[in-house]
């Protein structure tokens, strides 16, 4: 029973993050790369397409404050994970965090969802990748046909089934191969796709502000009312109720920034830089889609993006009010493909770290921690995250998966708010390159806020959590418990490894 509440030693946690050597991960990612990889991680399907949908089902223009909310619930979570990543600079995030305050069960439990949050959520974004791969393909009278591009639970408007997406585990292995190359490649690669997709988000922003109609922010805030879906799913819409309910729907566009927080450990100067990437693009990214919501919701009429229904887009809002800027249209779409591509990279890293340091604490098999050789990079672990998401997307509708990812990453982010808390307390005297301001105040509006979020998603998701958790104790009973290294002394380095202090 202690074994379970046992926590990893600090010292050790220092000592991993100071390995050097074929063995370890490669430091090669300085400030400006780690806020691109936040950016990159953040900016995708929550923006492009989850936006559109929050304005026609629960908010109106008042989407523009649901963003707000989103945005503030994660800076508080942003904050606490800005501290633990600058104090405990090692690839596990959430989870080696929980492991060095609240003990090796609670540990397991976060690193088991970690798996919700980022192989769920590439998963997710990628077969909205083959769909819009698709519209890019129809411009040259092309496309996949329904069956290869569809999960065997989605059907066309004529009653022809999916067989499996495959796009979407296209782009996974394109992605990965990417990945097991090499992190500061895959950095490069994501740092132009982040330039696109900014500078296309930017000019929406820019020319879109002269088609503003008033008439479509007036009320701002939409008199509170239901709204039944042509699905026939009632929701609130208007009033204080609609503004949460689209918080808690865009909410799964702010995911990302703490994955920035699992490259801690191929970061070049962690305490200094891992803060100004984790709070850096979330500011951005929250400047840009407030800005984006407000002009998105006054171009279009609540009314258009109903009608419009899975179509109602960005591109969808230009084509119609826009006249004279349909390149802006094709670029959007152009850059909602690029973008998924990056949040699906920074997933896939993300994921791939955590399980390289639950590997290393013993709680899964050696083979997520094996570097490759030469790339020094994950690579077994990666092919087997493919495998898995790939299966996912292929087989599984996004609608499904993206719910559990946002569920999966607010119980992260409340855990990583406690956390902070605790080892204030329990180790005040520990070097932090950055503090939260107001503990106890910051980390208990985090935990209020997700908590508020994690409610607002409505009981089916919440037993979707439970059940996934439950399956994840009979991992850690059948395996994790009795593999655990938590006692073994640290192992000799192998050679190559030397520490670095
Ligand atoms: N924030 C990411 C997206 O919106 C997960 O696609």
């Amino acid at each position: 029973m202690a074994k379970l509440f046992a926590r990893k030693p600090l010292d050790r946690l220092m000592k991993e993050a100071e390995e050097v050597g074929e063995h370890s991960l490669k430091r090669s990612l300085g400030a400006i790369n780690l806020v691109a990889l936040g950016i990159g991680g953040i900016i995708g399907a929550g923006l492009f397409i989850r936006t559109a949908a929050a304005i026609a089902d629960r908010a109106g223009p008042s989407v523009v404050l649901s963003f707000i909310v989103a945005g503030i619930g994660c800076a508080f979570a942003g904050l606490c994970y800005a501290e633990f990543a600058s104090m405990i600079p090692v690839a596990g995030s959430a989870y080696t965090y929980s492991y060095a305050t609240m003990g090796e069960f609670v540990a397991w439990i976060i690193g088991w969802d970690l798996i919700l949050e980022y192989a769920v959520a590439a998963a997710t974004v990628s077969t909205a990748w083959s769909e819009y791969a698709n519209r890019v393909l129809s411009w040259f009278d092309m496309r996949m046909p329904y069956q290869w591009s569809h999960s065997p639970f989605e059907h066309d408007p004529g009653g022809v089934y999916g067989l499996m997406n495959i796009p979407a585990v296209f782009i996974l292995l394109v992605l990965t191969l990417l990945l097991i190359r090499g992190t500061k490649e895959s950095a490069l690669v994501n740092g132009i796709i982040v330039i696109l997709k900014v500078s296309i988000v930017l000019l929406f922003i820019g020319i879109g502000w002269h088609f503003i109609n008033p008439a479509n922010h007036t009320p701002m805030i939409p008199p509170t009312t239901t709204y039944t879906t042509p699905q026939g799913i009632t929701h609130a819409y208007g009033g204080i109720l609609g503004i949460l309910g689209a918080a808690g729907v865009v909410f799964f566009a702010y995911i990302g920034f703490d994955a920035v927080s699992t490259a801690a450990q191929e970061a070049r100067n962690p305490k200094r830089d891992m803060p100004i990437g984790i709070l850096g693009s979330l500011v951005f990214c929250t400047i840009l889609y407030v800005l984006f919501s407000y002009v998105l919701s006054g171009v279009a009429t609540v009314q258009d993006f109903r009608a419009a229904g899975r179509e109602a887009s960005v591109a969808f809002a230009i084509t119609k009010y826009m006249t004279g800027y349909e390149w802006l249209s094709k670029s959007v779409t152009v850059a909602i493909l690029a973008g998924f591509s990056s949040v699906i990279l920074v997933m896939l890293l993300g994921q791939s770290r955590v399980f390289f340091s639950m590997s290393r604490d013993g709680l899964v098999p050696r083979v997520f921690s094996d570097v490759h050789p030469r790339y020094r990079t994950p690579y077994k672990s990666n092919m087997l995250f493919f495998v898995f998401t790939g299966v996912l997307a292929a087989f599984v509708p996004a609608d499904v998966t993206g719910e559990m990812t946002s569920i999966g990453t607010l119980f992260a982010f409340i855990l990583v708010c406690a956390g902070v808390w605790i080892m204030r307390v329990r180790s005040p005297e520990l070097e932090r390159g950055f503090r939260v301001p107001a503990v106890p105040l910051v980390c208990t509006l985090g935990i209020i806020v997700c908590g508020a979020m994690i409610y607002g998603l409505g009981w089916t998701n919440w037993m979707r959590l439970i059940v996934w958790l439950l399956i994840g104790l009979i991992f850690y009973f059948s395996y994790g418990k009795s593999h655990s290294r938590i006692n073994v002394p640290p192992p000799e380095m192998p050679e190559g490894i030397k520490l670095s202090r």
